[in-house]
This record gives structure tokens, sequence and C-alpha cells, in this order.
């Protein structure tokens, strides 16, 4: 991956970003006093158990413990790494994501490397007749050809090693960009090396929101297998997440009535050469939420366009899983189903975008689409033909978020099957069977534990005063005490001692910026629950006088545990006088009030 983040840049994401906004733009928030509540979008429920804090920039789920910030939360929601959400985040605040330079061979080289490659299978594509006329024979035109950057790869073994690949470092970032594969040499060859993964083939350069590309399709010219070669998982490219076509959209126009995604490079080339610039298409693979996120950030009306065949079929099915948890009020979700034997780029050669869009129009709402499928091969006449179609009605229903939608189409279906709309609500309300739906629940980081003794819970006191910094980090700027914790030696103290640092470093400290602190650090998962447990006051203010009361009282303590340990180690060695054994029982008691505290074993 690209050098790491810079600290300084994190904490401006968090500060200029919203977590409300973040996750409102996902999940249907609705106000409850100074938060705001949802049904969780991680785990299955009726009734809301997800808050969200502006104050703490945080979120937590009752019911299932997910917790974070708002970088969390899009890592967990859209399934993104660390940086992309943090890029993400960013692009939503008007950002560019800095790089510190890491180890490894930054992404800017990588994105540099295949505009590069792209540069030069487009000049190919201008050398080589046979390309051409391959793609004139497949309707497409000059104009479309340069619009999308597409090129041609030499039928050659080194065309591209040959040019950006004279050294082992270039070799290397070649291989990574995927443009190059190492021989297998662990047969009788001998003559280790690389040679290009892309040979005689028509280039589709892959472009994400910001244009650059990321990737390549390439289709064997006429005959061949396999037709469509695509470059591999790469640190640029994840082929869930992206959809061909939709910077070129983005770059036509930037309103978007409705987007149509098909399954191939061609179809979506031949469609925005027709004028229809609003079609994208996903990378031969099953359409995810992540595209469908990245589609109704843009518009809220997607058709699906697939095939009639039995694959297309499947496909269109899949789609409409990945779905469900998506159709929300306002959102339109339609199904189209060629004519056997077409796809969008044939249609649109055969019928022109004019009868193109004509189909459009007769798109199968998602609700038809699902009682239609649902429905097939069941005898509705009998009892238990409705019964089975309830059945299989029911883990679908359930991995649509509550809403006017789900209910209008809960009706749709009890009228469907002649059961009151009652009695099918209950119905489709019961237990799935499989205890597979809706999002995953996220994975438990409950028994994280954190290193050996370092515990910010130990003792309750220094838990309470991590908490309220955690709560209210502008507590810690006002803190005249601070000086008093660096005698106490405690462990966990360090924990505190840091989290207050950090919060007088950043101008407008949040809960959120201070966790992604410790993000990467094995106290982390301790903190995020501590983060998500109630604040113990309310207010900085008194949070503030509770944190010196804090501090003091940990700082006496410790002063009373060296006195302690002071006086037994003298009882061991001889005899202590009245006095000191009433000092020494005295403070033995007042330890045990204040529930064990004082210095940890160990600690000091
Ligand atoms: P299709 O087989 O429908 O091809 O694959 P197509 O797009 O209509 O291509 P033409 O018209 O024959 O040239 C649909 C998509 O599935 C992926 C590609 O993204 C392709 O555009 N695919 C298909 C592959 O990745 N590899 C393959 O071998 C075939
Ligand atoms: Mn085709």
């Amino acid at each position: 991956m690209s050098g790491r983040i810079p600290q300084a840049f994190i904490d401006e994401v968090i500060a200029r970003s919203d977590i409300v906004d973040v996750v409102g733009s996902r999940v249907q928030l609705k106000k409850a006093g100074r938060e705001y509540k949802a049904c969780c979008p991680f785990h299955s429920e009726k009734t809301p158990s997800f808050w969200v804090s502006p104050d703490k920039q945080f979120y937590h789920c009752f019911g299932c413990g997910a917790h974070g910030t708002a970088i969390g939360f899009l890592m967990q929601f859209e399934k993104l790494e660390f940086p992309d959400a943090v890029a993400m985040l960013a692009e939503r605040a008007g950002l560019e994501v800095p790089r510190e330079a890491g180890p490894v061979a930054g992404g800017g080289d990588l994105y540099e490397l295949l505009s590069r490659a792209a540069l030069f299978y487009q000049q190919c594509l201008r050398d080589d007749a046979r390309a051409r006329a391959y793609l004139a024979g497949r309707g497409i035109t000059d104009a479309a050809a340069s619009d999308f950057a597409l090129g041609y790869a030499p039928d050659s073994w080194n065309a591209l090693l040959g040019r950006f690949g004279t050294s082992p470092e270039e070799r290397r970032r070649l291989q990574q960009a995927g443009l190059i594969i190492e021989r297998d040499t662990r047969g009788a060859e001998r003559t280790a090396g690389f040679y290009d993964r892309f040979r005689d083939r028509v280039m589709f350069p892959i472009r994400d929101s910001r244009g650059r590309v990321i990737a390549f399709g390439g289709r064997i010219i006429d005959q061949g297998e396999p037709k469509y070669l695509n470059s591999p998982e790469t640190p640029l490219f994840h082929k869930g997440r992206e959809l061909y076509g939709l910077y070129e959209a983005r770059r036509a126009q930037t309103e978007f009535q409705r987007l149509v995604v098909v399954e191939g490079y061609l179809d979506a080339v031949r469609l925005h050469q027709a004028g229809i610039r609003y079609a994208v298409a996903t990378l031969g693979t099953a359409t995810t939420q992540e595209h469908l996120h990245k589609i109704f950030r843009l518009t809220s009306e997607v058709v699906f366009s697939f095939d009639g065949d039995r694959a297309g079929r499947a496909a269109a099915w899949r789609a409409l899983e990945a779905a469900l948890p998506l159709a929300a009020d306002g959102r339109e979700i339609k199904f189209l189903f060629l004519p056997e034997g077409h796809d969008p780029d044939s249609l649109v050669a055969a019928e022109g975008a004019a009868g193109f869009e004509q189909c459009l129009q007769a798109a199968l709402p998602l609700s038809e689409y699902l009682l239609r499928e649902l429905g097939t091969g069941i005898d509705l006449d009998h009892i238990d033909g409705r019964a089975k179609l309830a059945a299989r009605a029911r883990p679908l229903f359930q991995r649509m978020p509550d809403g006017v939608y789900r209910e209008l189409l809960t009706d749709r279906l009890a009228a469907e099957i002649r059961l009151p709309a009652e009695k099918l609500r209950s119905l489709l309300a019961a237990p799935a069977e499989s205890g597979r739906r809706g999002a995953p629940t996220p994975p438990p980081d409950r028994g994280v534990r954190l290193r050996a003794g370092v515990s910010p819970g130990r003792g309750p006191l220094l838990r309470q005063a991590i908490a309220l910094v955690l709560h209210h980090p502008a507590a810690a700027q006002r803190l005249d005490a601070v000086d008093r914790l660096e005698r106490v030696d405690q462990a966990g103290v360090a924990v505190l001692r840091e989290l207050i640092a950090q919060a007088r470093s950043i101008s407008a400290p949040t809960t959120a910026a201070l966790l992604e602190r410790w993000r990467d650090r094995p106290e982390y998962a301790r903190l995020l629950e501590l983060a998500a447990k109630a604040p113990l006051v309310a207010g900085a203010e008194a949070a503030a006088s509770e944190l010196s009361q804090a501090i003091e009282k940990l700082a006496v303590a410790q002063g009373a545990g060296r006195r302690v340990d002071e006086l037994l180690e003298k009882a061991r060695e001889s005899d202590l006088n009245s006095e000191e054994k009433a000092e020494l029982n005295a403070l033995l008691r007042a330890k045990g009030r204040s529930g064990g505290q004082g210095p940890a074993p160990g600690g000091g």
C-alpha cells in the first residue's frame, strides 16, 4: 500500500466530518435527545438499538456491540480498508490525502505506471490495423474508443516489459500493478523472469472515480479463451468495488436521473457511444453492496440490465439479494431482462438508443421481480403453496430495512397469497431458519485483551479517569494538575497520561479523534468499549473537575501505596511500632474503601 497517512491529517478529517452525516446518508436516523438512533445496519432488528452520538462522534449498537468512529463505520459498513475509509471521508470533506513516504512503492507510483501503460496501449492501437478493424467491426467509433481510452496490447511476451521493466525495481512495480507475471521456475525452465500479462488483446482501462487508471480488462480479438482477461486484485484495484464506465459517466454529466448497470465492457462503451451516458458495467462479478452504495450516492434509481439467458438471470437474482438491504423508501431498483440472444450492445445496435430507453421504461420494479421469482413453481391455489411462498419470502424480507417500501411489498405479497397482511407480517417476522441474513455481524472485538497488566480498566478510579478523558476530551485541556500524574507509575496510568497529552495536542478534540490515535495499538478495543459507555457526567466543565479529582486521588493513592509497601517491608524485617501499625491499618482500610485502588501488583 501507499505510505502512512499522517496523524495530523486523520485529525483533520475527523474534525471536518460529522458522523451523523456519514451514518445518516446510509442509515435512516431518528433524533432522540442529543443523539440519533436507528435500527442497526450490522444486525437484523425491529427496534432501534443503534445510537450515534454527535458529541462523541461515535456510534454504538447495544444489540450487537458494534461501535466506532466515522472511519470505523465506513470500514464496517462499506467494507473498506482503513486508508480507503479515510480517503472516502476526506473526499467528502474536500481534502486531499497526503502520504508519508512508506517502505513500499507508493500508490502514486503505481497510478503513474498504469497511466503510462494505458498510453502505451493506446499508441499500439493506433499502430495496429487489425485491432482497429476489430473495434470498427464491433461498431465502436474512434470517438468512443478515445473517450474510453481503449488500447491494444501487442502480440508479444515482453512489449510492456521491455519498455517499462528494465530494472528489477521497475519489474517489481509492474508486477505489483498486475501488468506482468512471474515465470514459473519450478519446472525444467531455467529462464527466471517475467512476461506481459496482456498479449494481443483490445485493452479497456478501468478508471477510478478520479479518472486514474487502476486496472485493465483485455478482450481477445475474435475467438479464444479466456474471452476477457482482467487485472488481478492489486493495491489499487478491488474488483467488487469498481464500476466500469462510472468515471466516464460522471465526466459526461453530473446529475443522473438513473444509472443502468450492464454486464460487459463493450455494452457500457456501446451505450455511451449511443448517448446513453448513464451506463456502467460490473466487471464480470456479481453486483455487490459496494457497487450499490456507489450508485445510490449519485442517483436514487438503478436499472439492472442483464442478458435474458440463464447466467443473466442468475446475475439479476444476486443483484436483487445485494440490493434488498438498500431498498429504502425513495429508491427505485429495477430489472430489465433483454430478449433472449440480446445484450445491451446488440440491442442498441439493432434498435438504437431510443429503442433501448423504451425497454428501460418497461423494466420490472424490484417488487414485481421479487414476487414473480418467489411465485415460480408454486401453486398458489393451495394452502401449502402459499405457506411455501411465505417461507421463501421470509429471509428476503428480513434483509430489507423497515420502511414504507417493505410495508407495501408485504401488502402486495399478502394479496398475492390471499392472507391478511397482519398474519403475513407476523409470519415474516419469525426468526429465519438459516442464521445468515442481513449484513454480517461485525467481528467480535470483545474478547481482545490488552497487553498484560496494562488494562486501563484495572482500577475503577483509573478507568473512570480514562473514560472521562475519552468522553470529554475538552476537559483534559483545562486540567491543571496533570503533573501530579507524572509520579504515578501504576500500570495503565501511561495510557491516561498519553490520552491527556493527545487531547491537548488537538485543537478541537473529540472522542473519535482520540480513538483514531489508538487504532493500531493493543489498548484500542478496550478504549472503544469505554467510549461506548454512557458518560459519567454531562458537560466538559463537570468532567474537568471530576477528572482532576480522580487524578488527585490516583496521586494520593500512589503515595499511600508506596507507604504501605514501605511499612510492609519493614514489618518483614523488624517490628512496627504502634504508630506505624495504626498507620498501616488506616492505609489498608482506605485502600479497601477505594475498591482495591492503589498501585497495581508489580506496577510500583
Ligand atoms: P460476456 O460474455 O457477456 O461478454 O461477458 P460481452 O461483454 O458481451 O463481450 P463481447 O460482446 O462478446 O465482446 C460479460 C462480462 O463478463 C466479464 C467481462 O467483464 C465481460 O465484459 N468476463 C467475461 C470476464 O471477465 N471474462 C470472460 O472470460 C468473460
Ligand atoms: Mn456482448
